[in-house]
């Protein structure tokens, strides 16, 4: 009797253990698999790109977002579908300390360790790739709110297109579906010459004149809910 159950027991142990074995070997091989760049079907998993893996890299992602869609704070601003000769003039001029109004402060020492060969491929990683498949903007548009009538009446259109995403040069903003938290101020420190860089900034500072404190706030939201389209690569080049 007393044999039995001895053997009894060490089966149910030697079982136990062949499963606790089988079960982590299995976890060794899904491991491997994923060190290889293999997902568990044994598929190979897509590798980021370049400009993917630079904008984890250079932890771009923690403050824009994985997608470029969310900032972490609302008054950080929304990269993805942005336009690239903006954005490349925009890195340059955040590194170079051209531009440091509002809370550029919060990027310059990371872009200070970004090459410029790393901005260019950031930035049209940005432009062309950041959150190809996600929504810009609430796209719930008021035509008939005051942001709307200002932002026609004030010729905002004139520079940044009728539906704020198509500029009439491509160094400009696409404006549409920023945080209005963000836009709002933006806007003010164009107004008050806090924002100064370049040149470009120039036509638009003399229209600011002509809004004050609450209808910038309106045309901040207004420009919030207006949708920025993602433009595929081939497009954006042959309009260029
Ligand atoms: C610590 C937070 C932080 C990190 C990290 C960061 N940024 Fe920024 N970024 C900001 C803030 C804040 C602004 C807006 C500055 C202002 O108020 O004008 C900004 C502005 C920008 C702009 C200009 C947007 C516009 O519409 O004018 C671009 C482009 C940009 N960042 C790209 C990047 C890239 C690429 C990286 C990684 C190399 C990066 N940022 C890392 C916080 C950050
Ligand atoms: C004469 C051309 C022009 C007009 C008119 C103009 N803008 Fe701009 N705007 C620009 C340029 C150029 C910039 C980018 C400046 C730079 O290079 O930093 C800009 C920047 C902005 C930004 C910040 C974008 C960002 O991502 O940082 C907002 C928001 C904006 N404009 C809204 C408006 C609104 C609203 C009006 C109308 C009241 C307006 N603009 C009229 C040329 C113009």
């Amino acid at each position: 009797m007393r044999r039995i159950i001895t053997t009894l027991i060490l089966l149910v142990l030697a079982i136990t253990l062949a499963g606790c074995e089988c079960a982590d070997r299995e976890e060794r091989i899904a491991e491997a698999k994923t060190r290889q760049g293999l997902d568990n079907s044994g598929a190979e998993a897509a590798p980021l790109s370049v400009g993917a893996q630079l904008y984890r890299d250079k932890t771009c992602n923690t403050c824009h977002g994985d997608n470029g869609v969310k900032p972490l704070l609302p008054n950080y601003p929304v990269l993805a579908h942005q336009g690239e000769e903006y954005v490349l003039k925009q890195l340059r001029e955040i590194k170079s300390g051209d531009s440091h109004n509002g809370q550029t402060a919060a990027m310059k020492p990371i872009i200070e360790n970004v090459t410029e060969e790393e901005i260019i491929i950031l930035a049209k990683f940005i432009a062309t790739e950041l959150g190809a498949d996600k929504q810009v903007g609430t796209g719930i548009v008021d035509p008939e709110s005051p942001g709307a009538i200002l932002f026609k009446k004030r010729t905002c259109w004139s520079c940044h297109g009728k539906d704020g995403a198509t500029p009439i040069l491509k160094k400009y903003p696409r404006i549409a579906g920023n945080t209005k938290e963000y836009a709002l101020q933006q806007m003010t420190d164009i107004k008050n010459g806090d924002r100064a860089n370049g040149m470009d900034v120039l036509g638009m500072k003399g229209i600011m004149h002509l809004v004050n404190e609450e209808e910038i706030a309106h045309l901040a939201e207004y420009i919030s809910t207006l949708t920025r389209p993602f433009i595929e690569p081939s497009v954006e080049e042959t309009t260029k």
